[in-house]
């Protein structure tokens, strides 16, 4: 039996190559041995607030990102978390196994809180990994491909399976996370590539953007000329060649030019530019494609028939373990 996996995103915009190292590579591997579900997950932005206007786009930008970097939907299901709301009930019943002290001290909170400026938290962005775990449970999730960020949640989630099983019979499997890919820096060197930080290459970049995005890179800050010895490591632009050259005799050839000074900033940062683009062109071509044939409303409607079947399944499971039925 293929194993089932679960991952998702929140529909705020498009991808970049964070997200690209982070889970899409990993989703890409798994498509062809695992039985695959991709979540859009629309009620979790609201979360940090409700300014909707830019949602369904959003959510178009996404479909186009998975599709174009290439999940195929013959192999994934790609669905639309709002269009089955089957899941907010098993989060209002998951929502009675843990307390509020616990959701509390879930890292991302406070994190979320201090970058949004949100003095206290609503009812609906503490229980952001609540509505999580049901996300996973209720396709009965057993692999969930996520970014090293995302591991408290699991654990939350992990925490809530391993409790309702207790209580009330093995109803889920424990699911396990399964977290490869790296954290991507951003171009001006900070820990995480980031929209919001402004520090992002996105998968939807032209090749203009991209040059001047990399050419203002962030690199050794110690490194004032081209003679100067300079460091390669946790230098973003290394980082970035490590991730995708396919040349590894040329990049370990610019390392060791760049540590000796014989190279300079501006030279490393070309070849960059030059396999960043030919990474992305086919991710290009693919999306210009589809953004003239692409039907995103039949793509989501295809995944809530997909899914449908399986959460009443589930909650018709559950509801029996509790007694509600
Ligand atoms: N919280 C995830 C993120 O921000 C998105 C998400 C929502 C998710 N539900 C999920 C990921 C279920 C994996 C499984 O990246």
């Amino acid at each position: 039996m293929k194993k089932r996996v679960l991952t998702g995103d929140r529909p705020t915009g498009p991808l970049h190559l964070g997200h690209y190292i982070g889970t899409l590579k990993a989703r890409l591997d798994l498509q062809d041995e695992a039985e695959v579900f991709v979540l859009i997950a629309d009620y979790h932005t609201l979360t940090r607030g409700v300014d909707t206007k830019n949602l369904r786009n959003n959510v178009r930008e996404l479909v186009l990102d998975y599709l174009s970097v290439g999940l195929d939907l013959k192999k994934v299901t790609v669905y639309r978390q709002s269009d089955v709301p089957q899941v907010t009930e098993l989060a209002l019943l998951f929502g009675m196994l843990i307390t509020v002290p616990r959701l509390s001290r879930v890292p991302t909170l406070k994190e979320v809180m201090r970058d949004e400026k949100i003095k206290t938290p609503s009812f609906g962005l503490l229980g952001y990994p609540v509505l999580q775990a049901a996300d996973i449970a209720l396709v009965k999730g057993e692999v969930v491909p996520v970014g090293r960020d995302q591991a408290s949640h699991l654990e939350v989630t992990r925490e809530l399976i391993r409790r309702f099983n207790s209580e009330f019979g093995e109803v889920f499997p424990e699911p396990e996370a399964l977290i490869k890919g790296e954290v991507l820096p951003g171009t001006d060197g900070k820990a995480k590539m980031s929209k919001s930080l402004d520090n992002a290459i996105m998968l939807s970049d032209g090749g203009e953007a991209v040059e001047k995005k990399v050419m203002g890179m962030y690199t050794d800050p110690k490194r004032v000329h081209a003679t100067d010895p300079g460091h390669v490591e946790r230098n973003p632009v290394f980082i970035y060649l490590d991730a995708f050259a396919k040349d590894t005799g040329k990049v370990k050839d610019l390392k060791s030019r760049y540590e000796k000074g014989t190279i300079s900033d501006v030279e490393v940062k070309r070849y960059l530019v030059e396999v960043l683009n030919e990474f992305l062109d086919p991710i290009r071509s693919r999306r210009e494609e589809l953004e003239k044939s692409v039907d995103i409303g039949k793509i989501l409607e295809d995944g809530r028939r997909k899914v449908a079947p399986i959460a009443d399944e589930t909650l018709s499971k559950v509801k029996e373990a509790m007694k509600l039925v």
